[in-house]
């Protein structure tokens, strides 16, 4: 599996504290079937001084090596989970940020309040710029848990929509759970990730989520969402898209 949406660097966000808890994540991921990980710390959150583009690289490059020496069967990837701005285009157009391994997907996460006008808009000109987005848990926000088909439409806007673990197994309760849920019985997700902050709460390990997503949601839903579409967004390849049911009333 490839899972495309985690916080095991260390010294960068809230979650690895330091090598030894980013190793005990890589771990964990690898023996539970992961054989790709990407590093997407938290980065562009207003009022909070993120660490430069390069000194990011540096501690990847440092925990790369950190993984191969302690002989860890793991890929390891960067990107980072973008809070969207007003300005997240032009950023990513002069490296300020990054995408996931250098491709056209950015991953971006909005604040759970947002509204949904901001949202379309910066898609929109991420859209403009020939970039791809991942829009991050979107069942977490509250525009979408009360109007779902706005995700509908997002995602015939291209937008790729990747859903959380915690979410369908019910760690941010239920609104969040029934929303998750409407998003993979609607054929809205493209990429299903662990979101991981540690190696105890929030874990990498995706086998209880893989087991649910297949009893739940059919055989292939894992196979798709965790393994074929995130290798070919790392390849920079188009993602397969599944033919969405809209949603045609507001809950
Ligand atoms: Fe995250």
């Amino acid at each position: 599996m490839t899972d495309l949406h985690t916080h095991i660097l260390p010294f960068t966000d809230d979650g690895a504290t330091d090598f030894d808890d980013a190793l005990d994540m890589a771990e964990m991921a690898a023996e539970n079937g992961t054989e790709i990980i990407a590093a997407t710390p938290h980065f562009n959150i207003p009022g909070i001084q993120s660490r430069s583009v390069s000194e990011i690289k540096d501690t990847f490059e440092q925990m790369k090596n950190k993984i191969e020496k302690n002989k860890i069967d793991i890929s390891f990837v960067l990107g980072m989970e973008i809070f969207a701005s007003p300005t997240v285009g032009e950023k990513l157009d002069c490296g300020e940020l990054i995408t996931l391994n250098g491709t056209r997907y950015p991953l971006i996460e909005f604040g759970f309040s947002e509204k949904k006008d901001f949202i379309f808009s910066v898609m929109d000109d991420l859209i403009s710029r020939s970039y791809t987005p991942i829009l991050a848990h979107p069942e977490r926000y509250d525009c979408f848990i009360s109007d779902l088909q706005s995700l509908y439409e997002l995602y015939q806007m291209g937008v790729v929509i990747q859903i959380n673990k915690g979410s369908i197994l019910g760690r941010f309760g239920r609104r969040v759970q029934r929303t998750a849920d409407a998003i993979l019985c609607h054929r809205l997700a493209a990429v299903a990730a662990s979101d991981a902050h540690s190696p105890i709460t929030r874990t990498p390990d995706l086998s209880e989520f893989v087991r649910v997503l297949d009893m739940n949601y059919g055989d292939g839903c894992s196979p798709l969402l965790l393994e074929e579409n995130p290798k070919r967004i790392l390849r920079n390849e188009d993602v397969f898209w599944e033919s969405p049911i809209p949603f045609d009333y507001q809950r």
